[in-house]
């Protein structure tokens, strides 16, 4: 039976650091399976988050050698060989214990938004869609919710921002509501403002960290940008036609 070293962080908001495990391994495992085997055989107060072990449940979000990533999707023999596997929780929301994050922030942004509202003038006739309405709503329903999008973003993590930028997972929320064919409200102004897509710039480092590979910025942030763009800058050219009007009198 081969044997792999896990350096686990152990701490909680005061401080921590690194504690060294040896693992025997066995052929198909998943990092989560050694955090268990931790758990059960060496040391039961590790403090872990998960649910499915089917990488759907969105709970075992966590920093595999520095890499945000889900530990139940990460097959420890796709990882480098001979080097140990440094397991760390996401770092972008408050720390509860080991491996464990207060991610409750994102619950209190998706309360915000706006739901989705059917166009009451449609009445009883029937709900009447085509499958190409639905192609970009149905790829951002893939969501799992596990934040791994939020935590490598720049915007939220290195600037702190999360009172001026809503974050990619809930962008692509607000842009499937907003291609929804039959949504009629308008959530522009919000999407500019409160959700701060300005701050965006593309990067896409939220794309290549999402486990269930939405096209997070081509598909949805782009589009809301453009789409906010239009509306703000017909706002612009009202303002500067009032303030020439002003100006000239
Ligand atoms: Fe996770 Fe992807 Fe959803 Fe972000 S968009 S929360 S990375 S599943
Ligand atoms: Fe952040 Fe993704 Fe934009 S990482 S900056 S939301 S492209
Ligand atoms: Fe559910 Fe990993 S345990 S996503």
């Amino acid at each position: 039976m081969r044997e792999a070293t896990l350096r686990v962080f152990r701490g909680d908001k005061g401080g921590g650091s690194e504690v060294e495990y040896h693992v025997p391994i066995e052929e198909g495992w998943v990092v989560l399976d050694a955090i268990h085997h931790i758990q059960a055989e060496m040391d039961g107060t590790l403090a872990c988050r998960w649910n499915c072990k089917a990488a759907k449940c969105g709970s075992c979000s966590a920093e595999i050698n520095g890499k945000p990533a889900l530990l139940c999707k990460t097959r420890i023999d796709a990882l480098p060989q001979g080097r140990p596997i440094v397991v760390y929780p996401i770092r972008t929301f408050p720390l509860i214990r080991d491996l464990v994050t207060d991610v409750s922030w994102n619950y209190e942004v998706a309360k915000r938004i706006k739901p989705f509202q059917y166009d009451p003038a449609i009445g009883d006739k029937p709900f009447v869609m085509y499958q190409n309405d639905l192609g970009r709503p149905r790829e951002f329903r893939k969501c799992i919710e596990c934040f791994l999008c939020q935590n490598v973003c720049h915007v939220l993590r290195d600037h702190g921002a999360k009172s001026q930028y809503f974050g990619p997972r809930h962008m692509i929320r607000l842009a499937g509501l907003e291609m929804h064919p039959m949504d009629v409200e308008d959530r522009t102004e919000m999407i500019w403002k409160e959700g701060g897509v300005g701050f965006c710039n593309i990067t896409k480092c939220c794309e290549e960290v999402c486990p269930e590979h939405i096209h997070l910025t081509d598909n949805a942030i782009i589009p809301l940008k453009e789409r906010v763009i239009d509306s703000v800058g017909m706002l612009r050219v009202i303002k500067g036609w009032v303030r020439g009007k002003t100006d000239s009198e």
